[in-house]
């Protein structure tokens, strides 16, 4: 354990959008933390990250292009994860084993059998793993939770989980074109197949299921769902999925559907989950919503989740938006405002480094609501079948498609 304002030092791995937002927040968010590397395979990226930190901490982190140079360096205590998701189970566990503490962003494996090995390596080597599903830092989450479990919402029935974002656009597969300057391809696409460069893959890699969980699926599907999983007392697996749908609006080449119903039966209840891109009449909460005391307007609140019990109604929001619950007639029961909670997941993710305790958003959490991702995912991928799960083992049973395609290819040097 260390002491509670004891210097604490990082490096980012994924210096894009949201690896510089994260890394200023960690910086920022608690004493006496420093970040020594702002590792890329791209040197056009990470330089505002690098320009703001040199500000901040009065020395320049050092750029590092192979993040193995940092898993060598015992000066660091923790990494940050800010890949495309095709390479968060490897560096996870690469980390694991060089004994850094680990934040990684959602979703944190694409396969169940990735999950299964992060949470091993995290166990064995007794590091501190947060995943990048910030909701479970929100005190509107915790309290919704202590709602339902209090039985004021009596005996749950069912749950609807939306994540049904607005817009969409036709997609255009690029040619295959030379590798920009700076850019690392054959590093970029580390575990996954040796392919010529294209800026298709390269910039919209959460269209391709070799890179990612998919578009609005692994985007925000991912932290509805772990959210729902949260205020429902962390439920492990389901016992089976199906999961339908398609491209609906444009019928364009891409891998992923651009919709997506999925039941879940969790046992004691179902959940369903619309996971979409279309529709300008739904709304992301808006910032006033986020970081204020107002409701969302429920209806068309695109990542809203509806918990639906014998004695009442709760609408529970992310990116803020805090609960109501609703009684017979509309009555407003019971309430609580949400407040967007980054800053509070990544001082937790600080304090935990020093005081060695399991973060809000652990990796067997972490996994779990992966993997919901990634078995609606299997269910449509393997012509859209209904696939069991086995409560003992965590496997796959009754769809033989599902369970090969879960078993992913990594190129040699890139094994898990
Ligand atoms: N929790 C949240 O609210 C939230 C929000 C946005 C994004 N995300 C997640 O953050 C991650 C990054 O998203 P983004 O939008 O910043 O993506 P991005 O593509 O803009 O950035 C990823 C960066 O990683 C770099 N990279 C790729 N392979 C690498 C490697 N082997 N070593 C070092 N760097 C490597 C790329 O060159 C790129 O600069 C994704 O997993 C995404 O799902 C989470």
């Amino acid at each position: 354990m260390k002491g509670a304002n004891s210097k604490v030092v990082l490096a980012l791995i994924g210096a894009g959008g949201r690896g510089t937002q994260v890394i200023l927040s960690l910086q920022q968010c608690a004493k006496n933390v420093e970040v020594k590397y702002v590792c890329d395979v791209d040197s056009q990226r990470g330089g505002n990250a690098i320009k703001e930190l040199s500000k901040r901490q009065g020395y320049e982190p050092a750029r590092a292009a192979d993040m193995r140079r940092i898993f060598d360096d015992k000066d660091v205590d923790a990494v940050v994860i800010t890949t495309p998701e095709h390479w968060h189970a490897l560096a996870t566990i690469w980390a694991c084993e060089a004994k850094k503490d680990v934040y990684v962003e959602k979703n944190v494996c694409l396969s169940l059998e990735e999950g299964r090995k992060i949470v091993e390596a995290a166990e064995r080597n007794k590091v501190v793993v947060q995943c990048g599903t910030q909701n479970r830092s929100a005190d509107y989450a915790l309290s919704a939770r202590g709602y339902i479990a209090s039985g004021k919402l009596g005996a749950i029935v069912t749950v609807k989980a939306y994540c049904m974002l607005p817009g969409t656009r036709e997609w255009i597969l690029k040619p295959d074109s030379d590798v920009p300057e700076g850019l690392d391809w054959n590093a970029w696409l580390g575990p996954a197949e040796a392919v010529p460069y294209n800026v298709s893959r390269h910039k919209a890699w959460s269209d391709w299921w070799a890179y990612s969980g998919g578009g609005a699926m692994s985007g925000d599907a991912s932290h509805v769902i772990d959210l729902a999983r949260l205020a429902l007392g962390d439920p492990g697996l389901p016992q089976a999925v199906f999961c339908a749908g398609g491209r609906v609006i444009f019928n364009d080449k891409r891998d992923i559907p651009d919709n997506q119903t999925v039941v879940f039966d969790m046992g004691k209840y179902p959940i369903a989950l619309e996971s979409s891109q279309y529709g300008s009449y739904m709304y992301k909460t808006p910032q006033e919503v986020r970081y204020g005391e107002k409701f969302p307007e429920w209806r068309s609140n695109a990542t809203r989740i509806e918990i639906y019990g014998a004695k009442g109604l709760m609408f529970l929001g992310r990116h803020g938006g805090g609960w109501q619950v609703f009684g017979n007639g509309g009555e407003l029961v019971e309430q609580a405002a949400g407040y967007f909670p980054d800053d509070a997941h990544h001082r937790n993710f600080i304090d935990c480094i020093r005081s060695r305790k399991t973060p809000n958003a652990s990796i067997e959490q972490g996994v779990l609501s992966a993997n919901m991702v990634n078995l609606a995912n299997l269910s449509y991928r393997s012509g859209k079948k209904l696939l069991r799960i086995d409560a003992a083992t965590g496997d796959i049973v009754g769809n033989s498609e599902a369970a090969k395609l879960d078993k992913r290819a990594y190129r040699s040097g890139f094994t898990l």
